[in-house]
């Protein structure tokens, strides 16, 4: 496996012939980003790059940018066993000029859900996924669906700018008592750790009324609130939003499709997860 940090070694790299799948990370590196490689493994009879970039743009001020976990030895392991043929590692200088001015603003998917409790996050995810689409070239990325929105906004990056790459989204992959993997699982207490499945059975519970007909998007959130507060009493909710799956705007009525998104915070900690809600499997 190839380790670069460079991005004259990243752009020889890349001359070579053959499809490249790319999952693009900010490292402290899961089982959901092992499945991730994997999948692109599986997939490929091209190359799979990874880049692990801590970036610093989609952190607010008062962010977790410094303590944020640096895990470099233990992902180029993950990587290397998943069977990861680079892994692009660059420092911030090596991506981002000084004296840069320009970034990518998305202006309608970012309003919501997490756009709206941290503004900017998504301009900085935008122009640094932009860039290393720009790098790496890739003919697939592949991103988990734990982090929906952003998703979301990727695919309308891609299309709005016309990168010519695949984007893929994969389902999330959860510890065994249903908590979303997350590097930042790793700052909860014991005791917040203990209790924080309880967001995902908040949803599957959101999720078991709407099977049974309950469809009012307000009636949608405030049960899966009310949940939360008795399964989760040291989390504090951000949001909990019934939205359309695929323009995230809020929906009065879920109907056909759409999607139950939270973000709850245990201490500093700010835990996401979501629902998907599908009469028809096949339209997810
Ligand atoms: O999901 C992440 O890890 C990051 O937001 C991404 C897509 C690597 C951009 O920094």
């Amino acid at each position: 496996m190839n380790v670069i940090e460079k991005v004259s070694e990243l752009r020889t790299w890349r001359r070579q012939p053959g499809d490249v799948f790319f999952v693009p990370t900010m490292g402290a590196l899961h089982e959901g980003h092992a499945t991730l490689v994997r999948e692109a493994r599986a997939s490929t009879g091209g190359r799979v790059a990874v880049s692990i970039f801590v970036n610093p743009l989609q952190f607010g001020p008062k962010e977790d940018f410094s303590r944020y976990p640096r895990t470099l030895e233990a992902d180029l392991a993950l990587c290397e066993s998943c069977g990861a043929d680079m892994v692009f590692a660059p420092t911030a200088d090596e991506v981002y000029f000084e004296d840069r001015s320009i970034s990518i603003r998305e202006t309608s998917l970012s309003r919501v859900l997490c756009g709206a409790s941290r503004p900017g996050h998504f301009d900085g995810v935008c122009t640094v996924v932009a860039k290393l689409f720009n790098l790496v070239q890739p003919d697939v990325a592949l991103f988990g669906k734990k982090d929906y929105q952003q998703l979301a906004i990727i695919r309308r990056l891609v299309r709005d700018l016309d990168f010519a790459v695949e984007i893929r989204g994969s389902e999330t992959v959860r510890e065994s008592d249903g908590l979303a993997m997350s590097s930042r699982n790793r700052y909860l207490t014991e005791e917040e750790r203990s209790l924080a499945p309880g967001l995902r059975a908040a949803l599957l519970s959101a999720r078991a009324a709407w099977n049974a007909g309950e469809t009012n998007g307000a009636a949608l959130e405030a049960l899966t609130r009310k949940e939360i507060s008795l399964r989760c009493p040291l989390g504090a909710v951000d949001y909990v939003s019934a939205v359309d799956s695929h323009t995230l705007a809020p929906l009065e009525e879920i109907q056909d499709q759409g999607l139950l998104a939270l973000a709850v915070f245990f201490g500093k900690t700010r835990l996401i997860d979501n629902i998907e809600l599908h009469r028809d499997e096949s339209k997810r």
